[in-house]
């Protein structure tokens, strides 16, 4: 069976990680383990883009040499995304021989075929950020702005990728495969941009100006540049592995679609005739209050260490995944995250945990009882967990997480609602048979939904799962399927006395 290849952008590591990076690999966790527990073979990649200007300029500031300023960083990006519980199967590092062997036999090749070439490249050079800047960074007066210090027009020999020569295939491949770009609409963006005629893609800088890169097999004068670098992941990661390649999708944020991933990246592929990837899987940005972008510059950044620290791994992982329509932005701020916290976590499922161990362990010894026949009030919350179940699938099937997620804590309050009804703390007080076998139905019931909810929210939060099952006493069939299935799975199984899943913030509104 091939495998359900899944990648994620590599990120940056000329700063520290921030919501954005810990929303893509969270996002991507949670298809490969939805993927997974569906019986896919998955292979999840994940990485870090540790060659550029950027790296290079940041580690100087620093004082120490790229190569120590790289290890420092990526062990940083890694830490997050092992206590993010980020189910990576390989992590890439451009700096790995591995990686730069695949980029320079691809970069041959495609010399030897003729698609690069040298030709003068002209463009305006800040030197003391040391980078070309682009047209639309000038100010309205045709000036630049004061922190690129003096900009000089420069015109220096460089290599050229032939990306125009295939823009009528790409066009064509486009139109011919329309579900290549999810969401769709993204899709109909990349054909907008190829309305207009592309440019060659400048693919090096001159060594002695950039020396943190991988030397052109064919001019060692020249590293490569950027993207030619990055993109080649993907590929270099497996190329020694048969069977894997193409990737099933590449999930990246929005910036990296046009031109990158949807115009470099197929065409590089295409040329050098290896299998393009099945589709790209584009997620929108986390924005800040007002929809203003995060800036490392300003500072304004969410740090996902401090929500994990404060509110713990999967209440994290829930927000982002509830919170964002994949595809679209969302906007993050506390008030929200604490709205979410408190509501469907802290009440909703961290009381319906709490409600059945304990009523379990005072009106039944701890132990789970058998349920009797069902009535009314359980053939209706067995239908509701069948239509939860259906619903949910298929809206993950389709990246709707969030949607699935609402499902599933809708079927949490419903349970709620079951308790409420059918009352155990009442029932309880009766010594009469029948109420004492509608209070061992009630419980049953209460402890067997559960169950089914927490394994519906194995993908985003499998660490609750862990925990929910631990103090059910429940030890789950290998198969996810199967425990997905309304059955007495619990009878008989000792239960946890308490558990605290989602404790209260000290302070509510500031946290
Ligand atoms: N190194 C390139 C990607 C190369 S892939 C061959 C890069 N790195 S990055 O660190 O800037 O971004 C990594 C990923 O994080 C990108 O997919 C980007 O869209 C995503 N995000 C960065 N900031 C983001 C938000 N504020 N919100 C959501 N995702 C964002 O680009």
């Amino acid at each position: 069976m091939k495998p359900f290849y899944i990648t994620t952008a590599i990120d940056y590591v000329n700063g520290s990680p921030h919501i954005g990076h810990a929303y893509e690999k969270v996002l991507t966790d949670v298809i490969a383990r939805f993927r997974r527990l569906m019986g896919d073979r998955v292979h999840f990649l994940t990485g870090a883009d540790e060659h550029g200007q950027k790296v290079q300029q940041s580690a100087q500031k620093r004082g120490i040499a790229p190569p120590q300023f790289v290890e420092e960083m990526c062990a940083e990006f890694r830490a997050l995304y092992d206590r993010l519980n980020v189910s990576y199967d390989d992590y890439i590092r451009t700096t790995e021989e591995r990686h730069k062997r695949v980029v320079r036999q691809m970069l041959q090749k495609l010399h030897d075929q003729g698609e690069i070439y040298q030709a003068e490249y002209r463009g305006f050079y800040s030197t003391r950020q040391e980078q070309f800047l682009l047209d639309k960074e000038r100010l309205p007066d045709g000036s630049w702005p004061e922190i690129y210090g003096e900009v000089t027009e420069i015109v220096e020999p460089n290599y050229f990728f032939k990306l125009r020569s295939h823009q009528d295939w790409l066009v064509r491949f486009l139109t011919e495969n329309e579900s290549f770009v999810f969401p769709r609409f993204r899709q109909k963006q990349v054909l907008e941009f190829l309305k207009e005629p592309l440019n060659d893609l400048c693919i090096s800088r001159p060594r002695e100006r950039l020396a943190w890169g991988i030397p052109l097999p064919f001019d060692e004068n020249y590293v490569t540049y950027v993207w030619f670098d990055a993109l080649v992941n993907y590929y270099s990661a497996v190329a020694d592995q048969p069977g894997v390649w193409p990737a099933t999708w590449h999930v990246i944020g929005k910036d990296i679609l046009v031109p990158p991933h949807a115009v470099y990246w197929p065409i590089m592929l295409h040329a050098a005739g290896i299998e393009l990837p099945q589709a790209l899987l584009v997620h929108g940005w986390w924005l800040l209050r007002g929809g203003q972008k995060m800036s490392k510059s300003t500072g304004e950044v969410v740090n996902p260490l401090d929500l994990i620290d404060r509110f713990g791994v999967d209440a994290f992982r829930y927000f982002l995944v509830r919170e964002m329509n994949v595809g679209q932005d969302s906007e993050f701020s506390l008030e929200l995250f604490l709205s979410r916290y408190n509501s469907d976590l802290a009440n909703d499922l961290g009381n319906l945990v709490n409600r059945t161990l304990n009523m379990t362990g005072r009106y039944a010894g701890g132990v789970v009882p058998a349920a009797g026949a069902a009535e009314e009030p359980e053939r209706e919350l067995q239908a509701l967990w069948q239509r939860t179940h259906d619903e949910a699938i298929r809206l993950c099937e389709g990246f709707q997480f969030h949607s699935a997620l609402d499902r599933t804590l809708t079927f949490c309050k419903a349970i709620n609602r079951y308790a409420e009804h059918r009352a155990p703390w009442k029932l309880a007080k009766s010594a009469a048979a029948a109420d004492q076998a509608a209070l061992r139905t009630a419980l049953a019931t209460m402890a067997e939904a559960l169950r089914l909810g927490v394994t519906l929210l194995a993908p985003v939060m499998p660490a609750t799962r862990e925990k929910v099952y631990a103090a059910l006493g429940h030890t789950p069939a290998p198969k996810w399927s199967d425990e997905l299935v309304w059955g007495d799975r619990l009878t008989g199984r000792p239960v946890q006395a308490a558990l605290m899943l989602f404790p209260r913030p000290e302070k509510p509104g500031n946290g």
